[in-house]
C-alpha cells in the first residue's frame, strides 16, 4: 500500500505571527469534533438545526462503510455490484459516455485524467485491456460538441457488421442526484435515442442511471426497466459524492481499482480523526489557509499542480471549495494552475502581482513508468548535451525547487501537498483530505459547507426563460 500523502507548510509559516498556528489548535479541534459529530447527528435521524440544514456529512465514514460492507457481504456488497456492472459494460461496449455536471462529473474526470493513460481513447481495445473509450458529456450546453460525439458514435455503430460485438457499441452512464439538471437531461435524451436507435432492446443493458432515490431520472429509470440502476445515498451531497457510485461506477468501467480508491480515502479519514495538529494533513492545511486569509488577506488560493495529471483534481477542488464556502459574501477564491505550463502564463502575476495569494503545490511524486531522458546528439546547437541523460522528473523537480525559491526570495508563501505517486490509493487520499478540510474550514468560520443555494437562481431563471418560450 502507498504511504499517506504529506502536507508541508514550512515555506509559509514564517510569515505568520509566532504561535499563530498553535493558537488555532483549540478551534480546529473543536471544528474537527463538530465535523465528526455531524456524522452521528445525521445517522441518528434527529432533526437538524436550521443553521446546519442541509447536513450532508455522510461522505466522511462512507469509504470505511463500503469496505466493511465488502468484507462482510462479498458478492452482495455495493462494491461488488459496481464491479460486476462495470465488467458487464466493459464486455458489451467499446465506447462509454458519462453524462453529468458539477459534482456528478468533475470527480470522475479528475480520476480519469490522474490515473489513466492520457491517450487511452487512442489505444486499441487490446491495448486498453478491454476497457472502453471514455467520453464526458452533459457538463455544458454546446451543440457542436454534443453533435460531434453523437456523429462519432453513430458512425462507429454503423461501421461494424456484427452489431452485437462490443467494438461498435456505446453505453451511457447518466449521473444526476436530483435527476432534474437540465444540461444532463437534455444530453441524456440525445444519447439515449442514439443507443435505442442503434442497439434496440439492448438499450436496457447499455444505459445505467446513477441517481437519488427520487426525482425525474429515478422515475424514468424505473419506467424504462434498465438492468442496473445505482443510488446516490441520501446525506452525501453532489460535490462530496465522488466515492459513491457517481465516481466509482465510471472508474470501475475505465479499469481503475475502486477498492484502492476507497482504501486511500478510508486511510485519510483515520488519519484525520487521530493525528494531532502539527502532523494532521487536514487540520494543518485548514489552519494555514485560514490564517493567511484572515491575517494577511490572502484570499486567492492557488493550487499549483505539477506535471499534466492533476489539473482535473484541481478543477474538482475549485468546485468543492467555491460551492462549499463561497457564501454570505465570504470565501476564498480557489484557482488551479498547471506547471510548468502556467509559469509561462500566470507566473508573472504570481511572482510580482498583488500580495493576495497563497500557493499550495500539489506534487505528483514518482512517475509510474520508466522516466524519459534527454537524448545526446552529435550536433549540439540547442546546447542540451550538458543535460544529456537527465531524467525528465529531475527537470520537473528543478522547476519546482527553482519556482519555490523565486517565491521565497520575494516573500511569497508556499506550501506543499506531496503525493508519493499518483495512483488510486493516493487519489482517494487527496479527495478525502480536501473534502474534510473544506468541511472543517466551514465549521471554523461558521459557514455551512453543504448545499449550494446560490446555484438555484440561475437554474430557476433558465427554466423560466425556456418555459416562457421567448
Ligand atoms: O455539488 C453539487 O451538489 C452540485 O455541483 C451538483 O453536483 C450539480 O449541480 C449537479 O447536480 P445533479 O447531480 O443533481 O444533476
Amino acid at each position: 500500500m502507498t504511504p499517506l500523502l504529506k502536507y508541508n507548510p514550512s515555506a509559509s509559516v514564517g510569515y505568520l505571527a509566532t504561535g499563530r498556528l498553535e493558537g488555532l489548535k483549540t478551534s480546529l479541534e473543536h471544528a474537527r469534533d463538530e465535523t465528526l459529530s455531524d456524522v452521528e447527528l445525521w445517522q441518528s435521524g434527529d432533526s437538524v438545526p436550521a443553521e446546519k440544514d442541509p447536513l450532508d456529512a455522510g461522505f466522511i465514514q462512507w469509504p470505511e462503510e463500503l469496505l466493511a460492507d465488502l468484507k462482510e457481504n462479498g458478492d452482495n456488497s455495493l462494491v461488488a455490484r459496481i464491479e460486476k456492472c462495470a465488467a458487464r459494460i466493459r464486455k458489451t461496449a467499446d465506447s462509454v459516455v458519462i453524462l453529468g455536471i458539477g459534482g456528478s462529473y468533475m470527480g470522475m474526470r479528475a480520476m480519469y485524467e490522474a490515473i489513466k493513460n492520457p491517450f487511452h481513447n487512442e489505444l486499441s481495445r487490446d491495448e486498453r485491456e478491454g476497457c472502453p473509450r471514455i467520453y464526458f458529456e452533459g457538463w455544458n450546453v454546446d451543440s457542436d460538441n454534443q453533435q460531434a460525439l453523437l456523429d462519432l458514435l453513430e458512425k462507429r455503430a454503423g461501421s461494424v457488421t456484427d452489431t452485437s460485438a462490443p467494438e461498435g457499441r456505446t453505453a451511457v452512464v447518466v449521473i444526476s442526484k436530483s435527476g432534474g439538471t437540465l444540461e444532463t437531461a437534455v444530453a441524456f435524451r440525445n444519447f439515449r435515442a442514439l443507443v435505442e436507435r442503434s442497439f434496440g432492446t439492448d438499450a436496457q443493458q447499455l444505459i445505467v442511471p446513477v441517481t437519488g432515490d427520487s426525482g425525474r431520472l429515478r422515475d424514468l429509470a424505473n419506467e424504462a426497466g434498465f438492468e442496473d440502476i445505482f443510488s446516490i445515498p441520501d446525506g452525501i451531497g453532489g460535490r462530496f459524492s465522488v466515492l459513491t457510485p457517481v465516481g466509482l461506477l465510471p472508474a470501475a468501467i475505465a479499469g481503475m481499482d475502486i477498492r484502492q480508491l476507497l482504501q486511500g480515502a478510508a486511510d485519510m479519514t483515520v488519519h484525520f480523526r487521530s493525528a494531532d495538529c502539527g502532523s494532521n494533513a487536514v487540520l494543518d492545511y485548514t489552519a494555514v489557509c485560514h490564517a493567511f486569509e484572515t491575517d494577511h488577506g490572502l484570499v486567492t488560493r492557488i493550487l499549483s499542480t505539477w506535471g499534466c495529471k492533476l489539473e482535473a483534481v484541481g478543477l474538482w477542488y475549485d468546485q468543492l471549495l467555491a460551492e462549499s464556502l463561497g457564501k454570505h459574501e465570504k470565501g476564498a477564491l480557489p484557482l488551479t494552475i498547471v506547471n510548468t505550463r502556467d509559469l509561462h502564463s500566470r507566473g508573472q502575476q504570481h511572482q510580482e502581482g498583488t500580495r493576495d495569494k497563497l500557493i499550495t503545490n500539489l506534487l505528483p511524486g514518482a512517475p509510474n513508468g520508466a522516466a524519459v531522458t534527454v537524448p545526446k546528439r552529435d550536433d549540439d546547437h540547442d546546447q542540451l548535451n550538458k543535460f544529456a541523460g537527465y531524467e525528465v522528473p529531475r527537470i520537473l523537480q528543478a522547476a519546482i525547487d527553482g519556482t519555490n525559491k523565486a517565491y521565497a526570495d520575494d516573500k511569497r508563501p508556499t506550501a506543499d501537498i506531496a503525493l508519493p505517486t499518483v495512483n488510486e490509493h493516493t487519489v482517494g487520499q487527496i479527495f478525502q483530505m480536501l473534502m474534510l478540510a473544506t468541511v472543517v474550514e466551514g465549521r471554523l468560520v461558521g459557514t455551512n459547507p453543504y448545499g449550494q443555494p446560490g446555484v438555484e437562481a440561475y437554474k430557476k431563471n433558465m427554466n423560466a426563460i425556456l418555459s416562457a418560450g421567448t
